[in-house]
Parts: structure tokens; C-alpha cells; sequence
């Protein structure tokens, strides 16, 4: 069977992008019956960008509740909280003992960080973490931990698999035999027809840039609100517009079967106003996630339920991981803990 896993971190609630980049292909891959999935929140990773204790068991409940209520069938996927599987810190260092630093000197996340202290005037190196500066083994941890095939990722994550895969080929070519390769070679896949989707103003849409359409939280009013802020141009219902100019239509394509998306584009063409082209947009979406969020709202209010399913996953989780392990702990020359 085909292994496809994915994480999300737990810093926030989600939006529209982390579904159409993550959530939505990851579920729909997981209804295959050829597929075995690993879906987990990435409660580790969030406590590099986030310090906030509080923020981090709300999201990490927002995040679970997200995916349940998006279809995700914990019977069929491993579901779990990174946190629970010690598993992944210790395969974690074994990959970081392997790794070396040049390598992770080119990752975006860190570059960007340096460029930022730079651009403020300090040392490059003055905000970052070494939680910041190993992300990418980490990742690589979770994805090697369970030998994935396939991971569901929107575009931002891509150089994190490449890096995957340079990890697992280096510990392979380390310890292994060359014909008995302990990891696999991860794929990044991403099932939208949009890679990045962008957000009101055009860039990837992202919490860092202010400019997301939340996916559950605030209801059927903050999306309507978010969409209203989608950046048009000012010409006026019944003036031709170019449906190229603003990113309402690449959302619209996110949400419509390509006929849809391409009537969508005429009408705007032939004169449709941006306000009833927004209507249109907020409806669309909404025809889509509106049952989703009733759902998420039930599970909210039953965080017990939650807690039951996450601890199930983690039963399964580790009883694949944990021999897993100790192979490759007796491969690097230690002793396998029980
Ligand atoms: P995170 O939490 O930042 O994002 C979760 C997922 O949402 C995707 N995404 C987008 N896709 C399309 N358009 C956008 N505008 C957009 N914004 C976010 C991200 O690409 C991601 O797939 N490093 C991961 C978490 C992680 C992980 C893993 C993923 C930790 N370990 C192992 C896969 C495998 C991250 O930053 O996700």
C-alpha cells in the first residue's frame, strides 16, 4: 500500500489555503483503498514559532477538530499528535547526527529569518532558534518515522521534502546495506489545481501577511467579511474586467470544476460587478465547508471526544514506529529502549 503522510503545525486556526494546499487532497487520497494515511498535528514544530502555551492547546483542539469535521476517518488514518510518538525526537537525533549544517544553512525558513535581523540592523543570527534552524530534520523525522511515499503539501514545503530526502539518502547510505535502504524516498504531491493559493492582496495567503480567508473560525460572517477585502480594481458593474487582475478568481478556481471557473471568468468579461462576484465566490466556497463547520462547532464542544480519538491514533501510531526505531538504533549502534 501507498503511505501518504502530512502535518500541520499547531500555531493557529487554519485557513482556506492549509485546505486546499493540505487537508482537502490528504482526505481525499485517504478514501483510496490503496492508500494508508498518516495525518498528525505538528505540536512540536508549533513551539518554534509560537511561545504561547495557551494558543498551542487551542489550536492544536482547532486544528483536530478541523480535520475530523473536514471527513477524516480515524478508523481508516493514523491520527495523531506529533507529541505523543517519543519515537520521532529520538529518530530526530539520529537523523540530526547525519545531517550536515551546510546543508541546512540553504533552507528558506532560516535565510529569511537572517535576512529579517539583517534588514533590522542586528547579527543574522540573533532570532534564530535552533528549534528554527533543524525544522527541517524534524520534518524529515516525521515523515522517515513512517516510511511515507507520499507527502500532500502546498508548494511553500517543497524544498522541506527535498531536504527529506536528502537526509533519509544520507543516513541510508550510512548505515545501510545498499540493496536494504532503511527509508524510502519521500514525494511532495499536492492535489489543488492551484499550488499556492493566494490570499486578499494577491500574495500566498498566509497569517504572517494579514491576509487569509479563515476557514471555520467566525462562521459564514468572517468569511463573507474576508472576501469583501479581496483586492479589485474599481471598475464598475458592467465594464469589462480582466479576471486575470485580482486573486478572487484563482480562489474561485480552488472551489469550481474548470467549466465553472472558466464561465466564472466570461461573466466577468461580459461586465459582472466585483460585489456580486464576491457573493458568488463567498457562496461557492461556502456550498462546500458550510456542512464541514456545523460539524467542527459539534466536535468543539466535546474536546473529550477529541482527546479519546487522538490517543487511539497514537496507540497506532507508535506500534509501528516503535520497532521501527529499534532497528535503526541498533543500525547507528544503541540499544533500543522498550
Ligand atoms: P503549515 O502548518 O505551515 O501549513 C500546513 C499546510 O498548509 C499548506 N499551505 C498552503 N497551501 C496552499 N496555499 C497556501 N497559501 C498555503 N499556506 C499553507 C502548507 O504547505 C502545508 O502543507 N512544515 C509543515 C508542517 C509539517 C509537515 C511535517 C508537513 C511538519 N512536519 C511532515 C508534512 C510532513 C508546515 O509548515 O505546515
Amino acid at each position: 500500500k501507498k503511505r501518504v503522510l502530512t502535518g500541520i503545525n499547531t500555531t493557529g486556526t487554519l485557513h482556506i489555503g492549509n485546505y486546499v494546499g493540505a487537508i482537502r487532497p490528504a482526505i481525499q487520497d485517504s478514501r483510496s483503498p490503496d492508500v494508508e494515511s498518516f495525518f498528525f498535528l505538528a505540536d512540536l514544530h508549533a513551539l518554534i514559532k509560537c511561545q504561547d502555551p495557551e494558543r498551542i492547546e487551542r489550536s492544536r483542539m482547532q486544528i483536530a477538530a478541523t480535520w475530523l469535521a473536514a471527513g477524516l476517518d480515524p478508523e481508516r488514518v493514523v491520527f495523531y499528535r506529533q507529541s505523543d510518538i517519543p519515537e520521532i525526537p529520538t529518530l530526530n537525533w539520529l537523523l540530526t547526527c547525519s545531517t550536515s549544517k551546510g546543508q541546512m544553512n540553504r533552507a528558506h525558513a532560516y535565510k529569511a529569518a537572517t535576512d529579517q535581523a539583517v534588514a533590522a540592523g542586528k547579527e543574522p543570527d540573533a532570532d534564530v532558534t535552533m528549534g528554527l534552524f533543524c525544522y527541517p530534520i524534524l520534518m524529515a523525522a516525521d515523515i522517515l518515522m513512517f516510511n511515507a511515499h507520499e507527502v500532500p503539501v502546498g508548494h511553500d514545503q517543497i524544498q522541506h521534502l527535498e531536504m527529506a530526502r536528502d537526509v533519509a539518502t544520507r543516513f541510508n547510505f550510512q548505515y545501510a546495506k545498499p540493496d536494504e535502504p532503511f527509508f524510502t524516498l519521500p514525494q511532495a504531491t499536492g492535489g489543488s489545481a492551484v499550488e499556492v493559493l493566494p490570499g486578499l492582496d494577491g500574495r500566498k495567503m498566509s497569517k504572517s501577511y494579514n491576509n487569509v480567508i479563515p476557514l471555520f473560525e467566525g462562521g459564514r460572517k468572517a468569511l463573507d467579511e474576508a472576501i469583501s477585502r479581496i483586492v479589485t480594481d474599481s471598475k464598475l458593474p458592467g465594464e469589462p474586467k480582466d479576471p486575470e487582475s485580482t486573486s478572487l478568481t484563482v480562489i474561485y478556481d480552488a472551489f469550481a470544476a474548470p467549466e465553472e471557473a472558466e464561465a466564472f471568468r466570461a461573466e466577468l468579461r461580459a461586465g459582472l460587478g466585483w460585489g456580486e462576484a464576491k457573493k458568488r465566490l463567498a457562496d461557492k466556497i461556502d456550498a462546500e465547508i458550510g456542512p464541514m463547520r456545523a460539524r467542527y462547532e459539534e466536535l468543539m464542544a466535546h474536546p473529550e471526544e477529541i482527546e479519546r480519538i487522538l490517543q487511539a491514533g497514537a496507540a497506532k501510531a507508535r506500534a509501528l514506529a516503535a520497532p521501527f526505531l529499534a532497528k535503526l538504533m541498533h543500525a547507528v549502534g544503541l540499544r533500543a529502549f522498550a
